[in-house]
């Protein structure tokens, strides 16, 4: 990880407040577009301020460790890469994960690797060399099949909001209202305030202001928020990288269901290799 080890260990120590909420994900599965959301519901829809910072508002519990969170005001929004049970837990506190098919996840990642060349000295690295490193799953917070079936298994918890980036992206108002009502801010009978959320939260709106969301990038990378869209993966994977990763899926699906949560995604993997 790449994170201080000290603030991992801090952060596992965080006791979780029933006010909390957590938004948690594995790598580049849409967590900033579902912190934006959160975080506008909360706010009547304010956008973050030219000078704030999403990391500062909503801090990376594992980055900064428990003693920042305990100071945040309630309630706590905390951000987490780590799988269900590592996360600090309480009944009352509600979590939201986000899941994102392995195959656009994997692009995602391999861009992100690539555009930090201080935290992980990979601007030059092909797709080929981390595709390997994803299906072995050794790369930044480890493994993605760990992450997300151990946030499956928990996806009927009552404190618990599992959505997946692709319905986000399908229909952006009924994922709002649902994490409004989840949050308890039934705000659904509110036409402008609902407006100004999915305005907010838009992918036209989110990488205007990209540097609300992340440190700077150099020039020649892509953006944090970079292209935003379904099924791309299939301009970068080669069929051969297609079965391999279809099979890892088949191996690693433990009790979580791939092909049903992204049906689209697996029938074009099909037809790709
Ligand atoms: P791409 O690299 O495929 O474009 P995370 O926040 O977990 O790191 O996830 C980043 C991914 O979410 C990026 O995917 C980014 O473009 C996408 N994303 C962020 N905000 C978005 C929005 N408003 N609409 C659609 N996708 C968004």
């Amino acid at each position: 990880m790449g994170f201080p080890s000290k603030a991992l260990l801090s952060a596992l120590q965080y006791r979780a407040e029933p006010s909390d909420i957590f938004v948690s994900a594995y790598p580049k599965c849409g967590m900033t577009w579902v912190q934006n959301i959160v975080y506008l519901i909360l706010g009547d829809a304010i956008p973050l301020a030219a000078e704030q910072r999403m990391t500062e508002l909503f801090p990376h519990l594992e980055e900064v460790g428990k003693d920042s969170i305990n100071a945040l005001p309630a309630p706590r929004l905390i951000k987490t890469h780590l799988p269900f049970v590592m996360t600090p837990y309480h009944p009352k506190t509600r979590y939201i994960y986000v899941a994102r098919n392995p195959f656009d996840c994997a692009v995602s990642f391999f861009h992100h690797t690539r555009g930090f060349p201080k935290h992980y000295d990979f601007a030059d690295g092909t797709f080929e060399d981390f595709f390997e490193c994803f299906v072995a799953g050794e790369v930044d917070f480890g493994d993605y099949f760990d992450n997300l079936t151990s946030w499956y298994a928990h996806k009927d918890d009552q404190n618990v909001l599992f959505l997946t980036y692709e319905s986000i992206k399908l229909d952006l108002c009924r994922a709002v209202l649902s994490i409004g009502k989840f949050l308890g801010h039934d705000f659904s009978q509110n036409e402008s305030l609902v407006e100004m959320v999915l305005h907010h939260s838009s992918f036209s709106s989110m990488s205007e202001n990209q540097d609300r969301w992340s440190s700077p990038r150099p020039e020649n990378m892509p953006a944090f928020i970079r292209k935003g869209v379904v099924g791309d993966w299939v301009n970068q994977f080669s069929p051969e990288q297609t079965r391999c990763l279809l099979e890892k899926c088949s191996r690693r699906e433990q009790g979580c269901n791939l092909e049903a949560l992204w049906p689209d995604i697996f029938a074009m993997a099909r037809q790709h290799c």
